[in-house]
């Protein structure tokens, strides 16, 4: 467990950082945090350490990894250029939960890329993450520190559970600020494409650049979007999620009968709530995130909330849903695939 109350220098010279960052140097995996979630991490030039993220992780490998660097300044020794709506979203927005996709030099190993002309790259706001990167010296590739499918880590805890056994060591920092990943940006064309909603907003991005793509992967089912990672069911408990659209308060009846319905078939039901809403009905567990009126509560709190339903061996899970706006856009996109699209129709 490092704390984090030092500048950034002086954590570099920590015992713990010192083994993080020789642990990486020599080609192992280390588990560390960042403002989003935790990542699991490896040295982007050696073939080796990265094909054992994708081991560790059981991550297919054609799902491309992100770099993480402790500078700004180290971002043009990687990629062929920085295009000037880059440089602007990076003086915005970095070091910070925003990742951009470049081409890249061909200096790192092919399967960081999973074999592609680009490269996701992040310089995360977090002193531990940049102390380790500093330290390290070479950019670090780092999925999310969780298996495969399973929701993203949050908590030391979460990487533990997931990973232990595979990871030589885990940074604990507490748990992260955002709880969702980073925003990813393909800006090799003309106009920036949103490809994964994430820490930094749509309308923070127009709000920065002006007009902001948004990949039509990810608004509808029958393209194919082009972020790799996005077409996995992903971020999933081991229940079965569906998404509740209509407000709580006009339709808890049927909600309530449909909870009975579920549990008369011998189903444990979970509900994943706001604070707000956590009384209009009952179920067998439920487990609050966050307020709803504060939505950077509610995406800090899902993925902790997703795990505690299979602590809880929960099997049918009914969720509220939010407004496509904001943070809440990320939420939606996490619980939407959570549920693989199933909505629960309470007014037939
Ligand atoms: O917040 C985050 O981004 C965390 C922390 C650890 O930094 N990392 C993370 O990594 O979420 P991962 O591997 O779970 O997600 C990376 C996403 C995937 O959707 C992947 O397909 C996409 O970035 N990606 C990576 N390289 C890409 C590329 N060259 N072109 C398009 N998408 C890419
Ligand atoms: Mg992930």
């Amino acid at each position: 467990v490092v704390d984090e109350g030092k500048g950034i220098e002086e954590l570099r010279g920590r015992a713990e950082i010192q083994e993080a960052a020789n642990i990486l140097k020599r080609g192992g995996l280390v588990a560390f945090p960042t403002e989003t979630v935790y990542g699991l991490g490896a040295i982007a030039t050696s073939a080796d350490a990265v094909s054992s993220i994708y081991k560790a992780k059981g991550r297919p490998s054609d799902n491309p990894l992100i770099i993480h660097l402790g500078a700004v300044e180290q971002v043009g020794d990687w990629v062929e250029s920085i295009p000037p709506i880059a440089a602007e979203l990076a003086r915005r927005f970095w070091p910070g939960p925003l990742t951009m996709v470049f081409r890249h030099r061909g200096n790192l190993a092919s399967n960081v890329t999973a074999g592609l002309p680009t490269v996701a790259v992040r310089v995360p706001d977090h002193p531990l993450a940049q102390a380790l990167l500093l330290e390290t010296g070479i950019p670090v590739a780092a999925p999310s520190a969780n298996r495969s499918g399973r929701p993203s880590p949050t908590e030391a805890l979460h990487v533990w559970d997931d990973l232990r056994g595979k990871v030589a060591l885990i940074l604990d920092g507490g748990a992260t600020g955002y709880g969702l990943e980073s925003t990813v940006v393909d800006v090799t064309g003309e106009v920036p494409v949103l490809l994964r909603p994430g820490g930094v907003t749509l309308e923070q991005l127009q709000a920065a650049v002006g007009t902001v793509e948004v990949d039509p992967g990810l608004v509808r089912d029958d393209e194919s979007p082009r972020s790799p990672g996005m077409k996995y069911r992903h971020y999933a408990p081991e229940g079965d999620v569906w998404l509740v659209r209509e407000p709580w308060a006009e339709v808890k009846e049927a909600l309530q009968r449909e909870i009975s319905r579920q549990q008369g078939q011998g189903h444990r039901v979970g509900l994943l709530v706001t604070e707000e809403h956590s009384d209009l009905v009952t179920a067998d567990v439920i487990v609050r995130c966050g307020w709803r009126r504060d939505p950077l509560s509610v995406a800090r709190g899902l993925y902790h909330a997703l795990r505690e339903f299979d602590e809880q061996q929960v099997d049918v899970i009914f969720a509220e849903t939010f407004p496509e706006e904001g943070i809440y856009r990320s939420v939606m996109n996490r619980l939407a695939k959570a549920a693989a699209g199933k909505t629960l129709d309470l007014r037939k």
